[in-house]
């Protein structure tokens, strides 16, 4: 456990619906001074709302947030953006395009009334940091994308808020852009050690940027944990879905057995098996699969089947193999160097210890 007084925002049981539709469910977080946290997400489950009601664009309905153990928002009081301390960079960001770089960096700092000597320390300061010092007397429309984000960043940064808020700020980059700001985005964050709710519905940006990741679906949280964590133990079908790609294998317990489609294991092999009865149910990503031509000595759960698809994607091969007595597509991903043909008769093996149990589909169906 954390120590309380280093909470430095949290959320309380936290709701907020338009009308009859519930756009945020009972979201409950807190985050430690300096932590870097994502809430990921696919579209529409209620990320911005949730940021905006941080930001304090936005009345809850339900719950409360507090920033240093003090509550700044509930369904009553709303303290406004402007008296807290945080910088927000908005979905579809926006620099100002009739100020300079220097001009749009300085403009929180003027606001502040701060004094002409210490602005122009300070903007130098993190333009040097964001790499921009040159472009500083630029104006938006003659920069790149990458550019203006750095703008935008430095901006927020620059005014060293309490909390700094982003809101799916790569979203107008490329792919290239954006791996190299998502880099830059957690180098800044290691600099200044600012506390920072990121919002995103890309896992790779949230897993190399965050200490800890939020997994929203359908307004509710359904699993945070750090990166590792939440990769190789996914709570939900639902999170290890989202999380980079899996098989579901879905079995019923049977005796000392659990039967799956077109492979049986002994019950006593599986993950946490004392606590399983009934359906059982696990995830298995694709790279922990093995594929051999035949059955040897190893541990772990062997499957005879066939291949039905393959496809290279020059840094590795994705094949889908079927049981021989099974409706089950499992893919598997191998090195480039290990090549099996379509209908070629294999034997895979799965690592019971690398594989999560998740609930069963029904169950998981039940929780929402
Ligand atoms: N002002 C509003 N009035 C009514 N419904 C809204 C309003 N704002 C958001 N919603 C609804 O609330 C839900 C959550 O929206 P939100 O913008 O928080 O999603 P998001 O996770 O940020 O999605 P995206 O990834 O697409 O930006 C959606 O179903 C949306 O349609
Ligand atoms: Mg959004």
């Amino acid at each position: 456990m954390r120590h309380a007084q280093n909470v430095k925002l949290s959320l309380h049981g936290l709701g907020k619906s338009f009308g009859p539709v519930p756009a945020v469910v009972d979201v409950d977080l807190s985050l430690h001074q300096g932590e870097f946290v994502s809430l990921l997400g696919p579209s529409g489950c209620g990320k911005t709302t949730t940021l905006r009601m941080i930001a304090g664009f936005m009345k809850p309905t339900a719950g409360s947030i507090a920033v240093n153990g003090q509550t700044i928002s509930n369904p009553s009081t709303v303290v406004p953006p402007e008296k807290r301390s945080m910088s927000m960079i908005f979905q579809s960001y926006a620099i100002w395009p009739n100020m300079t770089v220097g001009e749009n960096v300085a403009f929180g700092l003027k606001l502040r009334k701060l004094g002409n000597a210490e602005i122009t320390e300070r903007v130098n300061r993190i333009l040097d940091t964001v790499q921009l010092r040159h472009l500083k007397d630029r104006y938006p429309a003659e920069l790149s994308g990458g550019q203006q984000q750095r703008v935008a960043l430095a901006r927020a940064i620059v005014i060293e808020p309490e909390v700094l808020l982003l809101d799916e700020p790569l979203s107008n980059l490329d792919a290239n852009l954006r791996e190299e700001m998502r880099s830059e985005i957690r180098r800044l964050h290691d600099q200044f050690h600012i506390t920072t709710v990121y919002v995103t519905h890309d896992q790779a940006e949230a897993m190399v940027t965050s200490d800890r990741i939020v997994v929203m679906n359908h307004g509710r949280i359904d699993q945070v944990d750090d990166p590792v964590s939440l990769y190789n133990r996914p709570r939900t079908r639902f999170v290890a879905g989202f999380i980079g790609r899996t098989n579901f294998l879905d079995g019923q317990v049977d005796g000392d057995q659990i039967v799956f489609p077109g492979f049986t294991v002994p019950l006593g092999s599986a993950p946490d098996s004392a606590s399983l009865s009934g359906a059982a149910s696990f995830s298995v990503r694709p790279q922990t699969i093995e594929i051999a031509s035949s059955r040897s000595d190893g541990a772990g759960w062997w499957v005879e089947g066939k291949v039905t698809e393959r496809a290279y994607l020059g840094e590795y091969w994705e094949y889908v193999v079927r049981p021989v007595n099974g409706d089950l597509k499992l893919r598997v991903t191998t090195p480039p160097t290990t090549i099996y043909e379509v209908e070629q008769a294999v034997w895979v093996r799965i690592d019971p210890a690398r594989v999560a149990r998740v609930p069963s589909p029904a169950a998981e169906g039940n929780l929402s």
